[in-house]
């Protein structure tokens, strides 16, 4: 397995400042952090293969260094079933990329096991406060967060307790808990989500933002299936 340290140099090497998506699925599992499978393809064929390996349904997504929200230019297509699906994206997805931005450099897509379906979205961020250091957030995804700003924060090092109080906090967590014909969610997966997304910030200072945007939460397990992380080159002759 890929090391985060070689991950990170091999971006910043080549003048990059952010991870690719198949990086950012790396660097979550040497941290054993849960993902779905997935697999970087350079040609539909490749994408079929990869598809094939991993097992139906698929999403793909658009790789590429100038891209962050890839949804925006047409980057994401879920829910694909067959080779005949597979084929399609690919090209679908290589063509409103190069409409939406032509200048864009792609890299290949990204083809990801489909999340299961029921899932309630939740967003793990990470920035670094210029006063506070290293600083995790948490919330729902979409509305929540935007519209409501329903979120919470903790600096680190913060604990397992901490991490199920930022998790309590918000006024959603009515929503994890179970609602209506909502089952209750699995709040030990999310708490060790929280506690990676710690891990990783604090351990690499190269990271100056992260975010695990959507978290798929479900009653037995919870996904990362989008991480951005945005790095900046530190100045090691500075560091004490
Ligand atoms: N593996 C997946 N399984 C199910 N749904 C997914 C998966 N990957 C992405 N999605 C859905 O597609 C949306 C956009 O994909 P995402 O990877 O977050 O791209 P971006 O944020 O760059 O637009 C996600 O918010 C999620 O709702
Ligand atoms: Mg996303």
């Amino acid at each position: 397995m890929v090391s985060p340290r070689e991950i990170i140099d091999r971006a910043l090497a080549s003048g990059r400042n952010k991870l690719l998506e198949h990086e950012a699925m790396q660097l979550l599992e040497s941290y054993s952090a849960p993902i779905p499978g997935y697999g970087l393809a350079r040609d539909a064929e490749e994408a079929v293969s990869i598809a094939e390996k991993i097992g139906y349904p698929v999403v793909l997504k658009i790789v590429s260094p100038q891209i962050i929200h890839k949804s925006d230019v047409g980057g994401v297509v879920v829910g694909l079933n067959t080779p005949e699906e597979v084929k399609k994206a690919f090209n679908q997805i290589i063509e409103n990329t190069k409409k939406h931005m032509p200048n864009a450099q792609i890299e290949g897509i990204l083809v990801q096991a489909m999340a299961p379906k029921d899932a309630i979205e939740v967003v793990i961020g990470g920035i670094r406060d210029p006063v506070f250091g290293p600083t995790i957030m948490f919330g729902l995804g979409g509305i929540f967060v935007e519209l409501f700003k329903d979120v919470s924060f903790r600096v680190a090092p913060f604990t397992e307790q901490d991490a199920e109080d930022m998790i309590r906090e918000v006024k959603a967590y009515k929503m994890l808990k179970g609602y209506r014909n909502m089952p209750p969610r699995d709040i030990k997966s999310l708490i060790y989500i929280i506690m990676k997304a710690q891990k990783i910030l604090v351990e690499n200072p190269e990271i100056s933002e992260m975010d695990l945007n959507p978290v798929m939460s479900y009653p037995d397990k919870a996904l990362i299936v989008d991480a951005r992380f945005i790095l900046k080159k530190t100045n090691k002759e500075h560091a004490h």
